[in-house]
């Protein structure tokens, strides 16, 4: 499960260094948006060797954004950091499901010339940045790769693939509605194919308070896990998409009480109604808490 994921532009040795001890569950290698145009080529380079020389991933998957599949430098990027058996690969400004498919089509040619296992590297999404995406989140439930693990929105690209000078409402300072929709259906379609929501970067970097308040709108919501841009980030946002002990106990609460109590659909619990969808809720959060224990235990034996 990973919680936190760390754009590090992929032209920085220095920062990829950086983000490999930090405590973030992925980093994502970048070579779209963080990096100029003539900085390309050496940023695919670096992106592989470092992918190379860090086979371990047992703490913290190595992903790359590659360009968009219809620029020029998506398949060149790709053929680069393939040798590097990536964990996943993170496609922007994706159209519809097709762009997925297209992308699991290369990756199956690309893992046979690695020599990786098939189908092994997966896909993250991010779902909501081009005009066409918004009128397309139905083309994932027809058919889509089996790779597609995670969809991420985003709303600075949409702005500007909608003419819109900003996606905040200045009175409240929350995202206008079309970016809401875009939130809305990514959360939507990710949790319709089975797939992980994952919120959206905070780009205020230096508010870890305002970050925080966001991861916790975001879980409510339905969200699991979040982008981030700056090392500052990740610790809250592994933090915050952990559940806590008081979160965990009442788990086990109502667990147990629907174990003590078989054939009840409807349990009272502290005053408060409980049915199957708390039971579903309550085993999803002992699941998460489970996972999150193991690999914490794996950090902390320093695999
Ligand atoms: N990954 C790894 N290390 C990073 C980092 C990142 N995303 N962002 C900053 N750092 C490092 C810096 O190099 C610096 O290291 P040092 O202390 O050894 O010198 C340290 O963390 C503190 O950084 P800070 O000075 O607070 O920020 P900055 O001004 O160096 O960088 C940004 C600010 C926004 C340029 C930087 O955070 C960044 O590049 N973010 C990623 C942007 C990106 O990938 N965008 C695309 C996705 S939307
Ligand atoms: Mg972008």
């Amino acid at each position: 499960m990973i919680r936190s994921w760390l754009f590090v532009p992929g032209d920085s040795d220095k920062k990829m260094q950086k983000g490999r001890g930090n405590p973030a569950d992925a980093l994502i290698l970048d070579l779209e948006d963080s990096v100029s145009d003539d900085h390309q080529e050496e940023a695919r380079l670096l992106t592989r060797d470092f992918l190379i020389r860090n086979t371990d991933r047992s703490r913290q998957q190595l992903w790359v954004r590659i360009n968009p599949l219809d620029h020029a430098l998506s398949l060149a990027d790709l053929a680069a950091v393939m040798p590097g058996a990536p964990d996943g690969i993170v496609l922007p400004k994706v159209k519809s499901a097709d762009d997925i498919n297209k992308l699991s089509d290369y990756l199956d040619i690309l893992e046979v010339r690695e020599g990786l296992p098939a189908g092994s590297t997966k896909i993250l999404s991010v779902a909501t940045e081009t005009a066409q995406s918004l009128l397309t989140f139905h083309s994932y439930l027809e058919s889509v790769s089996k790779r597609l693990v995670a969809l991420t929105w985003g709303g600075e690209d949409l702005a500007a693939a909608l003419g819109a000078s900003d996606n905040k409402n200045p009175q409240t300072g929350g995202y206008d509605d079309v970016f809401i929709y875009a939130r809305s259906m990514c959360l939507a379609t990710a949790r319709a194919i089975d797939a992980q929501p994952v919120g959206v970067v905070y780009v205020n970097y230096r508010d870890l308070a305002g970050l925080e308040a966001e991861c916790l709108h975001d879980r409510r919501t339905g969200f699991v896990g979040k982008a981030a841009i700056h090392p500052d980030q990740c610790e809250v946002i592994n933090r915050a998409f952990s559940p806590s002990e008081a979160e965990i106990s009442h788990a086990r609460k109502v667990v147990k009480l629907f174990a003590d109590n078989p054939g009840k659909g409807t349990i009272g619990l502290d005053g408060q109604m409980l049915d199957m969808p708390h039971l579903k809720q309550a085993q999803n959060l002992l699941q998460l808490a489970q996972i999150i224990e193991e690999k914490d235990r794996a950090d902390d034996n320093g695999d």
